[in-house]
């Protein structure tokens, strides 16, 4: 086979055949394929797309690239994935609200990426949390306590890896066949067979609008049904962040104050995707009857339980999760002041993301990391006077955060009239 005949292929916006996908993700990972190729091979792919066998064959190969992990010793496990979003800390409800439940759920998660934040990173503010326990010991969690969350490992999906890395590099990211088999290929190689997607729209995700988060959505669906995953997706707004809380102290902190009862957004995405997978095994009938077990689980404080056996089970401590009211302090806060009067109509969930992504680069240690964020002390359509407070930058030690301030004040639109309604769930699909 040669692969500039297969590019050429592309390039002619003819299909590729099983074998000749399987060629270039197979001699790619194994360093094979130069990393000009490997750029024109995608950049082809990029242009013309993939159609739907093609993107399942793309999956597969990427999946089986690395480690596949076989959970058919522990039972039926859950995972659920999010396509990134700013102060989107979901996962740190629904999995032990779900073990709370009785279901079991086997979580991995990535790191941060770009603007968006990752749950491997949030965990490990919690001290001693080990993102990186053996494959012995996870599954002996998940039948001991049904519920572990881990990093995904290096041997996970090695084509993925290294095919995201290059799409970073080259700019080739926002291609739905492309992101698509990224997500699935690791869902797959993670070994679940319930599986529920995330799926965000709008200024702060990946997919900038409704229909593109719907049409990749319904692909995502449709290639884990081919590998006998039961998937479901719940198409979330991501225009404004999740919370008023951004950094992974704070998003920690807001995680548990709705493990301690409190209801907002943040509460009500992470029971809709907890009721969406209830309903999808038959649990529940009713999305309504799913909501109503997770908010008992919640007020009976039993998710809460569960967190803490999560953390313990992981070597974290939960002096964190007792004293959650120390996440929400810092060394150093500065406060931003409205610059106008009237409506808060747009916040720019994506800019505030990267302004907090540039405010931790200015530290070297994890602790003062964590530490960085911002409360938005005034919500989406608040009226707001001129120097009011308007959002508060948490920090370590002192540095010049004059470039970050003017971000973040950028970031807030104040207008005579109010913004659009934000409506957070706009579909869920089975
Ligand atoms: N997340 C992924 O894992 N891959 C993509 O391509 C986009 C988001």
């Amino acid at each position: 086979m040669n692969l500039n005949q297969i590019i050429d292929k592309k390039n002619n916006k003819e299909k590729l055949t099983t074998k000749e996908i399987e060629y270039f993700v197979n001699g790619f990972s194994k360093d094979e394929i130069s990393k000009l190729d490997a750029t024109k091979f995608i950049k082809a792919v990029y242009e013309n797309g993939l159609d739907e066998k093609e993107t399942i064959d793309l999956t597969r190969a990427m999946a089986y690239s690395g480690k596949i992990i076989d959970l058919s010793d522990v039972g039926e496990c859950v995972d659920k994935h999010s396509t990134g979003g700013v102060s989107d800390t979901t996962t740190l409800i629904i999995v032990p609200v779900l073990a709370s439940l009785g279901v079991k759920v086997a979580k991995m998660s990535g790191r941060s990426l770009g603007w968006t934040g990752g749950t491997a990173d949030k965990v490990e503010v919690f001290d001693g949390y080990d993102n990186y326990i053996s494959e012995k010991e996870f599954k002996q969690n998940l039948r001991q306590i049904d519920e572990c969350l881990i990093s995904q490992s290096e041997e996970i999906a090695i084509a993925d890896k290294k095919i995201y890395k290059l799409r970073d590099e080259t700019g080739y990211v926002d291609n739905i066949a492309l992101i698509a088999s990224s997500i699935m290929s690791k869902k797959i190689a993670c070994g679940a067979k319930i599986l529920c997607l995330d799926v965000k729209y709008g200024n702060g995700a990946f997919m900038k609008d409704f229909e593109s988060a719907l049409q990749l959505a319904k692909l995502m669906c449709k290639i884990g049904k081919s590998f006998d995953i039961k998937t479901s997706a719940v198409i979330s707004n991501m225009n404004e962040p999740l919370s008023k809380y951004i950094g992974n102290n704070l998003e920690v902190y807001s995680a548990l104050k709705v493990l301690n009862g409190e209801e907002n957004n943040l509460s009500t995405l992470s029971k809709n995707i907890v009721a969406t997978i209830l309903k999808s095994i038959h649990k529940v009938e009713s999305l309504e009857e799913g909501i109503s077990l997770a908010t008992n689980s919640i007020k009976s404080k039993s998710a809460l339980e569960k967190f803490k056996q999560l953390i313990l089970s992981q070597h974290g401590s939960i002096y964190k999760v007792e004293n959650y009211e120390v996440l929400a302090k810092c060394q150093n806060t500065l406060p931003i002041y409205a610059t106008s009067k009237g409506y808060i109509s747009k916040i720019n969930a994506r800019e505030l993301g990267n302004a907090v992504h540039d405010l931790c680069k200015l530290y070297d240690e994890k602790d003062d990391k964590n530490q960085c964020g911002l409360v938005l002390n005034k919500q989406k359509n608040e009226y707001v006077k001129l120097g009011e407070l308007i959002a508060t930058i948490h920090y370590s030690s002192d540095k010049d955060l004059s470039k970050i301030v003017e971000k973040i004040n950028s970031c807030f639109t104040i207008t005579k009239e109010k913004g659009e309604d934000f409506e957070l769930i706009k579909e869920i699909i089975f």
